[in-house]
């Protein structure tokens, strides 16, 4: 993919439906009592492995002009797969299935593609074990998981690592377990599970950064729709800030609060952002939001900060040339064991770039323009390791550059956005290729 520098973004986006809320809407939806509609399911890829997954555990899902349609199986009428489970690239449809299978009275395996059998596992297969289920692992810590389900005992449990992903895994497998599951985190993270958990009926309860959940609800179907991801949204809307005379306005966009630390970083730094039409959908916040080109200040993430926009990271580290001081990021170790070392990945592209870039072990920090309005960075042949997000940060980056990037295999973007070098081309006026 090549990316022309120069131009400006606007118009109206209508953002693809929000993956972490995907993947739980399909997920509930095959073990509740009936059938579900879920409106704006996710385009991303790794929504498809998850239903892929639900499919060879014999669940019906249809896809309708408008609609997914899952036929729901109860919370009992899973059936074992032949074959292995594949997550593909994704770390949610692994880690939260695997709570599911933790109440299975059968055997499965799960696997994924080199990226996610590279990623930490030991994080749930820990609390899944101390529920009873019997997981074995490839070198203690990898997939391919193999996961004996069956009799859970409810557990409370707090998690070393503030993680959505491992707060739904024990959730899920405490709707299979002998009593009240509650898991606690020191960060509250994304709370779409609770949430949703509830929407299908469940008995949870959520206080400050402790969820709880009682077993063996009958989970009724629904029909529900997704908001837009606002971790896609993002960059569109760090497009419009790097490149001059933008405007843009972002409809029905996530707004869950436990997601948009992102929106208040952003202003806290100068950004022009207005939020209007907020509306309660399906127990999420939706809105619209407005952006406008305004320069930025830059500034330090770190700490609670660091859970709190985790996939926002490489687009804000990005976004330090085209800010007056930099982007600084530390407590960050987390980068390091996403679908690549965003820390490395994002360091290696950026310096490639012509950007100023010190990294940490836990974070780094990427130098601004003291004195300009725009970055400075130069065209570059960058290759994002076969991550979205970082293939999504950089070609942001190059728009703002003096001449063209080039991003090697940049279709990993559909991991998450499918659409996104498409919308933006809409975007800067070259309607070709949208
Ligand atoms: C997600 C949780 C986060 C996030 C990921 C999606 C989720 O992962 O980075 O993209 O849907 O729960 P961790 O739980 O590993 O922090």
């Amino acid at each position: 993919m090549v990316i022309s520098p120069g131009g400006s973004v606007s118009g109206v986006v209508e953002l693809p439906g929000d993956k972490s809320i995907s993947h739980r809407y399909a997920i509930l939806s095959a073990l509740a009592e009936g059938t579900s509609e879920i409106f704006n399911y996710a385009s991303a890829a790794d929504c498809r492995s998850t239903l892929e997954c639900l499919r060879r555990l014999g669940v019906q899902i249809e896809v309708a002009k408008d609609c997914l349609r899952i036929a729901g199986v109860g919370l009992d009428g899973l059936k074992p797969s032949r074959r292995a489970l594949d997550a593909e690239n994704s770390g949610s449809t692994i880690r939260m299935l695997s709570g599911v299978l933790a109440g299975q009275p059968f055997t499965t395996t799960i696997t994924g593609d080199r990226s996610l059998c590279k990623r930490p596992m030991r994080r749930i297969v820990e609390p899944l074990r101390q529920m009873g289920a019997e997981i074995s692992t490839h070198d203690g810590d990898r997939a391919p998981l193999e996961i004996r389900g069956g009799n859970l005992h409810a557990i409370d449990y707090t998690t070393p690592v503030p993680s959505a992903q491992v707060k739904s895994a024990i959730l899920l497998a405490g709707l299979y377990a002998d009593g009240i599951t509650s898991v606690r985190e020191s960060v509250a993270t994304r709370d779409h599970t609770e949430l949703a958990l509830r929407e299908f009926g469940a008995d949870i309860s959520i206080e400050k950064n402790v969820a709880r959940i009682h077993p063996r609800p009958k989970l009724a179907a629904r029909q529900l729709t997704v908001p837009g991801d606002l971790s896609a949204a993002v960059f569109m809307i760090a497009a419009a800030l790097v490149l001059p005379d933008s405007a843009l306005m972002l409809h029905n966009v996530g707004l869950n609060p436990t997601r948009t630390k992102v929106l208040d970083f952003l202003i806290s730094i100068g950004a022009s952002i207005n939020i209007a039409s907020v509306q309660m959908r399906d127990g999420e916040l939706v809105g619209d939001l407005a952006v406008r080109d305004t320069a930025l200040k830059g500034g330090t993430i770190a700490g609670a900060q660091v859970a709190e926009m985790i996939d926002e990271l490489p687009m804000l580290a990005a976004l330090g040339p085209y800010t007056e001081q930099g982007i600084e990021i530390h407590d960050a170790k987390e980068l390091r064991v996403k679908e690549s070392d965003r820390i490395a990945a994002l360091a290696e592209g950026l310096r490639a770039m012509g950007a100023n870039v010190e990294e940490f072990p836990d974070g780094l920090r990427v130098g601004g323009r003291p004195g300009a309005t725009a970055g400075k960075l130069h065209g570059a042949k960058v290759d994002p390791h076969g991550d979205h997000r970082i293939a999504m940060a950089l070609g942001v980056a190059a728009l703002g550059a003096v001449d063209d990037t080039t991003i090697r295999d940049a279709d990993c973007a559909a991991v998450s956005f499918p659409e996104f070098f498409a919308t933006l081309d809409r975007l800067r006026g070259n309607s070709t290729s949208s």
